[in-house]
């Protein structure tokens, strides 16, 4: 158990007549939890949790979460503190070592950041054998998976530094290079004076042997973009690289799952749907309203997309960040986006309506989000790329975590079995 934990007292079970005592651990933070580690040895029964809403997974040092109060922290720091003040390649350190580098241990981090950033040419292959509708999420999974084959050294856990390093570099070229794929231009190289960021506008929008000048406005709205996004805890694609790392698969495959599992539109995958969805109700005539009532409507199958979190139950705070950043981004450009007004409206309308209060739903981080990359000239469907470039080092983080955590066990869940019990083999000619 980890030392920060406090054994508080015991949760009794009664079950079929007989008690049992499980422990109740307290995190940091004050929540609580019961250990019912040795539920299954001690009464021969499982838990049942559709979804995981109930169960803790892990016991994590990386980010705190308060759904209620709209808290979220990285090892400690408040998300605004950091949007605000920070830069994303400190906030990678900070997640993945735990602790805000030096100067000494930023300078040398960044210059290993930007020293890793080609790809082998021989991965440009790959590139051409995609359709140039590919979805660029398809194919940066597939591009990560591929790195395991020019590292084979990540499968036996030697180098994970450096590893981890070169993770972090390439993600952004492999990114930038199938944008250029899915527009038929030529890879632009990555440019190791340049920020992170900037490096990912400059390898997505230059040209070859044509210097780009990044807006400084476009750089400090996508780095703070990347840091909204870098860490949320146990969501779906951080759970899925646990998973697939808790079978010690390497580091490039365990991420390759990450950024699949973030594809899907309930998870990553909404900040492309929130911009098609405005576009739609744009095109529609603007009537936000009637979209409002089909997400309502059972019958419908309609969801007011970047709306409702598993965990915010008040707000969540990426978002509030980000609709102040949208406004801002959108008056420096000189940018009037009709689809900010339809996103306001139906924000105004659904936060007053008692089916969105009683549910308590709320603009996630994916609601505001697009409106940015739109006015960055981000075509829609990389906004989930750029959400992966984000929260790369969060899953980093998560991984290396679980990789050091003493007695950690593969991640091997249970069911309750709801199928046909034994029957007989019936051949062929008899039925
Ligand atoms: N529009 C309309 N109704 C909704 C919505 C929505 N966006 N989200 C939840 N509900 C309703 C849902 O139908 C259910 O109603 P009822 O109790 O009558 O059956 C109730 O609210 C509870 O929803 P749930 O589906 O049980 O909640 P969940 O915790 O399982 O799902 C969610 C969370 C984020 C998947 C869901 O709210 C959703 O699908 N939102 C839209 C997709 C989206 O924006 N996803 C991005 C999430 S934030 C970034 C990230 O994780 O990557």
């Amino acid at each position: 158990m980890n030392d920060n934990l406090t054994l508080v007292d015991t949760a009794r079970l009664v079950l079929h007549d007989r008690e049992y005592d499980f422990p109740i651990i307290t995190g940091t933070e004050g929540e609580v939890g019961i250990d019912i580690a040795q539920l299954r040895n001690k009464t021969g029964v499982i838990t049942l949790d559709n979804g995981y809403g109930n169960t803790g997974a892990c016991q994590s040092a990386v980010t705190f979460i308060d759904g209620e109060k709209g808290i979220l922290q990285y090892r400690g720091y408040p998300i605004e503190i950091l949007a605000e003040k920070s830069n994303f390649v400190e906030v990678c350190y900070l997640l993945i070592f735990g602790h805000l580098p030096n100067q000494d241990e930023l300078d040398k981090f960044q210059f290993s950041l930007t020293h890793h950033s080609l790809i082998h040419e021989g991965m440009k292959k790959f590139y051409e054998g995609y359709p140039p509708s590919a979805h660029p999420m398809g194919i940066l999974s597939s591009m990560v998976s591929s790195l395991s084959a020019f590292y084979p050294e990540a499968d036996y856990n030697a180098d994970i530094e450096l590893n981890i390093v070169r993770m972090l570099a390439k993600l952004k070229t492999i990114a930038a290079f199938a944008y250029k794929k899915s527009v038929g231009q030529p890879y632009v190289y990555p440019r190791n004076d340049l920020s992170y960021s900037a490096d990912i506008l400059h390898m997505m929008f230059a040209v070859p042997s044509e210097p780009l000048e990044i807006p400084k406005v476009f750089e400090d709205a996508l780095d703070k973009l990347l840091i909204l996004h870098a860490d949320h805890e146990q969501n779906c694609s951080t759970s899925t690289v646990r998973m697939v790392g808790s079978s010690e698969a390497n580091l490039f495959a365990s991420m390759s799952a990450g950024i699949s599992a973030l594809w899907g539109p309930l998870h990553g995958g909404a900040n492309q749907e929130v911009i098609e969805m405005l576009e739609k109700i744009r095109a529609d005539g603007g009537n936000y309203k009637k979209y409002i009532e089909l997400a309502k409507s059972k019958d419908s199958k309609f969801k007011l997309m970047g709306f409702g979190h598993r965990v915010y139950k008040n707000f969540d705070p990426r978002a509030k960040i980000l609709e102040i950043a949208a406004e801002r981004v959108l008056n420096l450009l000189g940018i009037k986006d009709p689809l900010l007004e339809i996103a306001k409206n139906l924000e105004e309308i659904a936060l007053k309506d008692p089916f969105f209060i009683e549910r308590k739903l709320y603009p996630n981080v994916d609601f505001y989000s697009g409106i940015i990359y739109r006015a960055m000239g981000i075509p829609t469907n990389m906004f989930t790329v750029i959400f992966a470039l984000g929260r790369l080092p969060g899953w980093i983080a998560h991984w290396k975590e679980m990789r050091e955590t003493l007695g950690a066990r593969i991640n091997r869940p249970r069911q309750i079995y709801t199928g046909e019990t034994k029957r007989h083999y019936i051949p062929l000619s008899d039925r």
